[in-house]
């Protein structure tokens, strides 16, 4: 039985780090939040220690380190920002680190990881947890069981409205989350990645704070893709069944199956790490550099291979604060 201890322990993805340790019958000794709203440890690891205060929490986890309690494992459920801070933590300390997505929101910090990985022994994991989807291992292994030189033609849809509460928190401020590709995409640019191989070219036709959409191409596909929290991006027929969610992947408009099967992703990937194939900096590195690059360069606007829900968004003059006061107010 390994020990752990985590970071982040009152948020919306911690529950299922919980779950993930206690299916692979390991233990929690010690969690961590700024915020103290964490009654849910309570149905996973009573006995857990936790602590508001980083401070407190890194002495109490180093006394450990010299105990026959020591931890083995930190998991990072923290904001994207904090994650290369709390991963140098965890392998100061004596532990391996597995960090919630994305690892880094900048490529640099990859190399600083990589050389405390090297300093201290101890291994960084990261959750990709499309990689472990059955309808994604299937897609992948029907591409490489494919002719070698076919590019493939897709169109990735992906709509998961947020309401006006996320505006202001930390998911929305570029600075701490890296804007939409980053904290949403990069799950669908790593596994297209991981389907398809390395990026050869990657333009950006819109970029809002509640929509993205560009070009991607890869060794063998050209990816239209369009991300977006919009409600108002949705189909009239998600909306009518009273869904706020809309995924798509269309492979030579044969559009892949994987509305199911998430449920448990967080255990499977826990089971890897576990078993000693989690996957690691260098696997995360395409998808942080392709997010960086959409991040930073310039949209082209709608001009060449687009997606075409562009012809559909509307680019919204307001987005931050009292959305529906504004759009009220406009509409008068
Ligand atoms: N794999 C997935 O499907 C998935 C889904 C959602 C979020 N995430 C990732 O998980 C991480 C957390 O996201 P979330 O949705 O749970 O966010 P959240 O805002 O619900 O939770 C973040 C938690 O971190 C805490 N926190 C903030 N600053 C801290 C600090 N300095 N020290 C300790 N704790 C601190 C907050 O109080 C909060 O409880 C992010 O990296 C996000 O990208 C992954």
């Amino acid at each position: 039985m390994k020990n752990f201890a985590l970071i982040g322990a009152a948020g919306y993805i911690a529950p299922r780090h919980m779950k993930a340790i206690k299916e692979t019958n390991n233990n929690l000794i010690a969690a961590m939040d700024i915020f103290d709203s964490v009654g849910i440890i309570e149905s996973y690891f009573p006995e857990a220690s936790f602590f508001k205060e980083f401070e407190r929490f890194e002495r109490h986890v180093n006394k450990l380190q010299h105990t026959n309690d020591k931890t083995d494992y930190v998991s990072i459920c923290s904001p994207n920002y904090l994650h290369d801070s709390h991963i140098r933590f965890a392998l100061r300390n004596g532990t391996h680190a597995i960090s919630e997505k994305p690892l880094v929101l900048n490529p640099w910090t990859l190399d600083a990881l990589e050389q405390v990985e090297k300093e201290t022994g101890k291994n960084i994991y990261n959750i990709l947890q499309l990689r472990v989807h059955p309808s994604i291992i299937a897609l992948k292994q029907k591409i490489a069981n494919g002719p070698k030189d076919k590019i493939y033609d897709i169109d990735l849809t992906y709509l998961t409205s947020r309401g006006n509460w996320y505006y202001t928190t930390w998911k929305a401020d570029v600075e701490k989350s890296g804007g939409l590709a980053s904290n949403i995409g990069v799950h669908f640019f790593d596994m297209l990645y991981w389907i398809f191989g390395d990026v050869k070219q990657n333009i950006v036709h819109i970029r809002e704070e509640d929509k993205i959409a560009g070009y991607i191409e890869l060794e063998n596909a050209r990816v239209r893709w369009f991300l977006s929290i919009d409600y108002d991006m949705l189909p009239d027929e998600i909306k009518t069944k009273g869904q706020r969610t809309y995924r798509s992947i269309t492979v030579d408009s044969e559009e892949i199956e994987f509305s199911e099967g998430f449920a448990d992703l967080h255990t499977m990937t826990y089971q890897g790490i576990l078993t000693g194939e989690g996957y690691r900096v260098s696997d995360a590195r395409v998808a942080i550099e392709t997010v960086f690059k959409i991040r930073h360069i310039d949209p082209i606007g709608l001009k060449g291979d687009y997606h075409p829900f562009c012809n559909k968004a509307v680019k919204k003059p307001f987005s931050k604060f009292s959305r529906d006061l504004i759009r009220k107010y406009m509409e008068k």
